[in-house]
């Protein structure tokens, strides 16, 4: 454990993976290294690097300064042994199944509601090049059991909160499972981000993250990133020399800013989500609100014993009453302060059709099968006050029931 690593959150958060270059002065930010080549005193010393018996760097496809940084601060808050980044949060979950074993004849085992593309590299591209793919309910133990027990799959990847439908994974119980029967445990904790909950802990073997998400926060950066044992990463390294799905310092720089508010953030994200998740279920014109904070949710016990007091997340799922895609797509059209945009975790408000955007790529029936219909739409909390927010929902919902009547 390093010295930063004993101090609170909020304070690595802020400190973390800064203050890279040693010598008679320090900058108080890590500067962007956008160089591509590194000159060395000797060839030897050059040989040194690439063999991995001196640190340094040769080359950003290997490794650069500033992304080095943004890693560190990840590792430190995921409470991991060493990151590995990547250019979007897509590489890190296909580069962690590679590390993982996923190969011909393999099988993954995965929670049937993860998001769209995850769930289209696994069905269809992992597939189509010979790997197994089998789905299983996370939230149900039993389940995931005998999926396990049936499939003895190389890898479990579940998500600690589902896209879209807000569903709570029971960690500490599916990484035992896993384990038990012999796969590794992957956890997409994006949604939770490390302010909620740090699944290595846990019992996970790889975390990841889409940082394009709540680790920016901003709205203007595309990263990813996996926390793991420095054995695992080194797997992802010497996979990503090859996959070339590097992070650029630039970007590496914004995502590390961005970490510096995590906390902060989150912190109104969750109240912000809790209040518009308690208004939503009050008004007749929404017929089903999925937030862990909601006490008739699921799994409500089990995010407050996974998330304590930190809150149940910034992120809720809704099902306008009666509503087909074109009612749907009016509800966003009128949306005002709330961005119809398609992403999730920044500062703004942000609201999405998962069927027409995040879930695009499943069929109708897997969408079914998943429990996505045409009415649903999901609301990430941004920071602006509560009361706007509910505001602008309150508009927008008034004015589909006044094209209806
Ligand atoms: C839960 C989750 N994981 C992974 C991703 C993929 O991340 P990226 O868009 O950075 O590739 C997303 C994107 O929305 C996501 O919601």
């Amino acid at each position: 454990m390093t010295a930063s690593s004993r101090k609170s959150f909020s304070t690595r958060a802020v400190h973390a993976g800064e203050r890279l270059p040693k010598g008679s002065y320090t900058p108080v930010v890590t500067p962007i290294y956008p160089s591509v080549g590194y000159i060395y005193e000797s060839m030897d010393e050059l040989d040194g690097v690439f063999a991995g018996t001196q640190p340094g760097y040769v080359y950003p496809r290997y490794g650069s300064p500033t992304v080095a940084a943004f890693e560190a601060a990840i590792a430190d808050l995921e409470g991991g042994e060493a990151a590995q980044a990547f250019a979007s949060g897509m590489a890190a979950i296909h580069v962690a199944l590679l590390a993982a074993g996923v190969r011909l004849g393999v099988t993954v085992a995965a929670a049937l509601d993860v998001y769209g593309a995850t769930y289209a590299l696994i069905q269809r591209l992992l597939t189509g090049l010979g790997a197994r793919a089998v789905w299983v309910d996370a939230s149900d133990l039993d389940a995931v059991e005998r999926t396990l027990a049936e499939s003895r799959p190389a890898v479990l990847l579940a998500e600690t909160i589902s896209n879209p439908l807000v569903k709570v994974a029971g960690i500490p119980s599916l990484a035992v499972l896993a384990h038990q029967y012999g796969a590794q445990f992957l956890v997409d904790n994006t949604f939770a981000s490390p302010y909620l909950l740090n699944p290595l802990a846990l019992g996970a073997d790889y975390v990841i993250h889409s940082a394009t998400k709540y680790i920016g926060g901003h709205g203007d950066v595309m990263a990813g990133v996996v926390v793991t044992s420095t054995e695992n990463r080194l797997k992802m390294n010497e996979l990503n020399k090859l996959v070339g799905s590097v992070l650029g310092p630039f970007d590496a720089w914004l995502a590390l800013r961005g970490v510096k508010t995590l906390p902060l953030r989150m912190r109104q994200q969750c109240a912000n989500a809790a209040e518009v998740a308690a208004w939503l279920s009050q008004q007749p014109g929404i017929q089903r609100v999925n937030y862990p904070g909601l006490s008739g949710h699921p799994q409500h016990a089990l995010a407050a014993e996974l998330f304590g007091d930190k809150g149940f997340g910034g992120m809720l799922s809704f099902e306008i009453a009666g509503a087909d895609q074109v009612t749907a797509f009016r509800f966003m059209e009128a949306l005002q302060l709330c961005q119809a945009a398609t992403t999730l975790g920044d500062i703004y408000t942000l609201a999405l059709h998962p069927a027409t955007s995040s879930h695009r790529s499943l069929t109708p029936a897997e969408r079914q099968r998943v429990g996505i219909s045409d009415g649903l739409v999901r609301l990430s909390a941004g920071i602006e006050s509560a009361g706007d927010i509910i505001a602008d929902l309150e508009q927008a919902l008034c004015s589909i029931s006044k094209a209806s009547a």
